[in-house]
């Protein structure tokens, strides 16, 4: 994977949906089909890209599902599409199927718990750079926070097929057990360094589970483990690369632990998007000019969502 702006090759597209299936209380995994040119489009698809989703035409779940802290935004009109990563892309003859995790934390992700095989969805994309591989890597560190584990997954699948001179991990942490977007019982997981996670074991990659409360696996912040991990014997740095996405609080936090320990830093930044693809200039992020004290915007949805962790003004 080299290091791009947004894909050339991006456009407006219909998506069959496959499934939606809900992991755990707020979090689902819906499966789209594409066929003809979005079946091209997409099969190309890097992880840390994304794709805008038209689900205002999308219905609401009944009322009495709706969780109590939606109930007042669940019934605002949906103007603008959404932005969503993608977990998985896989070819199957001449279509493609790729999967989105999602959390439910408004009103258009709430009409997406409604989606069923059989509707369909208009699709803008791929959008964004997506992470890239450096030459001379010989470890990747994946940190996730949340939500972030969806486009790692991905890059973890990635990684194991393109890079097999690499050897990576991945660090998962959320404030608790709840808010971890995997399934299985979380509460069991051990604080130490395993196959935990079926969705990067299924890759043969190791992982580390972190929760705030101590309610699954190490009891603490991710960014420790983190920090306790790269503190440990033979790991040349120059060698090495961490990717994370997650809230920015922890990404800040990630970048300045490589900054200290000079390994490259890629993070995936998350802004609110109105466009996706450079015309309305509502998604800017504050990078550092190389060589200069200047700082410059740029627009998370066309040089980025990734970017190296060194330039961005936290
Ligand atoms: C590049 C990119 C990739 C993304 N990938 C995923 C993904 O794979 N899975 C997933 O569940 N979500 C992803 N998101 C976030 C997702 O787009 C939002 O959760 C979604 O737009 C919320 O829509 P809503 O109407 O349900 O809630 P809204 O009412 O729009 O938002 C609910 C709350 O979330 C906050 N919020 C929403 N979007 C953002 C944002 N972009 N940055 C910071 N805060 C925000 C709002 O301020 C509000 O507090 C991604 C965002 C970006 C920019
Ligand atoms: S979302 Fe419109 S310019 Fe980035």
């Amino acid at each position: 994977m080299t290091k791009n702006r947004s894909s050339a090759n991006k456009g407006v597209f219909c998506a069959a949906v496959c499934a939606n299936r809900q992991i755990r209380q707020r979090f689902y995994r819906l499966r789209l089909e594409f066929s003809g040119a979005g079946a091209e489009a997409f099969s190309n698809f890097k992880p840390g890209q994304f794709a805008e989703l038209d689900l205002c035409d999308t219905a609401l779940p009944p009322a009495k599902t709706i969780p109590e802290d939606l109930s007042n935004a669940a019934g605002r009109k949906i103007l603008l599409r959404r932005p969503f990563s993608f977990t998985d892309v896989t070819m199957q003859g001449d279509k493609t199927l790729v999967d989105i995790l999602y959390c439910v934390v408004g009103p258009a992700t709430l009409r997406m718990t409604t989606l069923a095989a059989g509707n369909s969805v208009s699709i803008i994309g791929p959008l964004g750079n997506g992470f890239w591989v450096p030459g001379g890597k010989k470890r990747a560190v994946l940190v996730a926070g949340g939500m972030g584990a969806g486009p790692l997954e991905y890059l973890a699948k990635i990684l194991t097929a393109d890079y097999p001179g690499i050897e990576a991990i991945a660090l998962a942490g959320a404030k608790m057990a709840k808010e971890l977007p995997f399934e299985g019982r979380l509460d069991e997981i051990s604080q130490q360094l395993g196959f935990s996670l079926p969705v990067f074991a299924k890759y043969g990659i190791q992982s580390v589970v972190a929760t705030d409360d101590g309610s699954a696996g190490h009891h603490g912040l991710v960014t420790d483990c983190l920090s306790e991990w790269l503190g440990g014997p033979d790991l040349a740095s120059e060698s090495m690369i961490i990717y994370s996405c997650g809230p920015e609080v922890m990404l800040a936090r990630v970048a300045e632990i490589a900054k200290e320990k000079k390994i490259d830093c890629q993070v995936s930044m998350e802004r609110r998007m109105a466009c996706g693809f450079g015309v309305c200039q509502s998604c800017a992020v504050e990078c550092r000019v190389s060589d200069s004290s200047e700082t410059i915007y740029k627009l998370c949805c066309e040089d980025g969502p990734v970017f190296d962790g060194m330039e961005v003004v936290f």
